[in-house]
């Protein structure tokens, strides 16, 4: 007899998950006591970078490859400085891709700059075939995500972005340590932008960071970050123009320089718990993700998507999932325009794919506070559920 969901009263699958346990720990805090306290050798912050906050840049900037890393408040406030270093005309538009987190277009916004949708690809990255669709002389830069870690297809929309001289903004936040063709994402175009939220593969608490090869933009993103200042330490009340206070703490630099000495060790259970998702539920009727040829996933989240034929009841599923106990995520439940600040009548952004992935994902999480040993339970939790609602008649 098959048993009955947990949601109409049945016995859940998994009745215990190990309490959360903070990515931020011992670890982390000792080196900020040792630097700030014991040797009282730092300033807990500068706005022009106290000596742990230009250690972590550096460090940032040799592990990724680019000539330059500079610090922010948030992975939010990193794109928004790297559209405005890049002095764009006023009015103009900025492609994003229609499935992302929110911060991706609202960014823009925050720029005073129009957004246009492109759609997205079998990986959930801009589609590059689109993009040719939609870029046209009014577009004055492009902002690609590698979500869930997966690089985008970065050849193909070069290729696109080059013919018409149009910048490149890599929304790098969800794929530290991710490669493509053997180059770290975030240096492949011309400016690259990491999150350290808390639920990022390496964290600072909040925190950003972004990174670039280009001297002019580097300048232009130090004086933004303060104000406006012209990044001269003897000259702190003169600016250059409008700035902002994007300045990370330098608690948070010390943080960020043991998180990254540990990044490689985070990423490979993420590897492994996307494996063991991918091998575990191999057979169960979804799709699973692919990672392509040539190309160092960052793990960051593991995506499915349930079957056509049950895509006005993914909200039930993921319901049904979570009374049987299974740790999920719908990222995300919507395209970006789908929020009011985008929201046009008529579907005036048509990116069909991004529609039906955005109805149909569940995410799973890869960081290392989920237990392997949990994976099975999952697998029969998505086996028993998805078969009732396969199997009943839905009229
Ligand atoms: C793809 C993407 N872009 C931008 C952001 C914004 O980063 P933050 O939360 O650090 O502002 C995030 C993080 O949540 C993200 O996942």
């Amino acid at each position: 007899m098959k048993s009955k969901l947990a949601i109409f009263g049945g016995r859940p699958l998994i009745k215990f998950l190990p309490p959360y346990k903070s990515p931020i720990g011992r670890d982390e805090f000792n080196e900020v006591f040792n630097r700030m306290v014991r040797k009282n050798s730092e300033v807990p912050s500068n706005p022009f970078g106290s000596s742990s906050i230009k250690e972590f840049e550096i460090k940032f900037a040799k592990y990724i490859g680019s000539k330059y890393a500079i610090t922010t408040t948030s992975g939010t406030t990193a794109l928004h400085l790297a559209l405005e270093s890049l002095n764009l005309p006023k009015n103009s538009e900025v492609l994003v891709p229609a499935m992302s987190f929110i911060a991706t277009a609202n960014a823009v916004l925050h720029a005073r700059l129009k957004v246009k949708f492109v759609d997205i690809d079998k990986n959930f990255c801009l589609d590059p075939k689109d993009l040719k669709i939609k870029i046209n002389k009014k577009v004055s830069a492009v902002i690609l995500v590698h979500l869930y870690g997966h690089p985008a297809n970065m050849d193909e929309i070069l290729l696109v972005t080059k013919q018409m001289n149009i910048p490149v903004i890599e929304d790098a936040c969800q794929s530290h340590g991710a490669e493509y063709h053997g180059k770290k994402t975030g240096n492949i175009g011309d400016i690259g932008c990491f999150s350290f939220f808390t639920s990022k593969n390496m964290t600072t608490g909040e925190g950003g960071m972004i990174v670039t090869s280009n001297k002019k933009i580097y300048l232009s993103l130090l004086s933004l970050r303060s104000h406006g200042n012209p990044n001269n330490e003897n000259l702190p009340y003169i600016y250059n123009g409008m700035g902002y206070n994007y300045s990370m703490t330098t608690m948070q630099g010390i943080i960020g320089i043991v998180q990254l000495n540990k990044l490689r060790m985070l990423n490979e259970y993420r590897k492994q718990m996307f494996e063991l998702y991918l091998s575990s539920f191999s057979g169960l009727p979804i799709i699973l993700p692919t990672v392509e040829q040539n190309i160092k996933s960052a793990y960051h989240l593991f995506p499915i998507l349930i079957p056509e034929k049950l895509i006005n009841k993914r909200d039930e599923i993921v319901d049904a999932l979570r009374a049987e106990g299974v740790p999920l995520s719908v990222a995300y439940p919507a395209p970006m325009y789908m929020a009011p600040q985008f929201f046009k009548k008529n579907n005036f952004w048509s990116c069909p794919n991004a529609e039906n992935v955005s109805s149909r994902i569940i995410t799973f999480f890869t960081d290392n506070n989920i237990k392997k040993n949990i994976v099975p339970k999952i697998k029969n939790a998505l086996d028993k559920v998805l078969n009732y609602y396969l199997n009943e008649d839905f009229k």
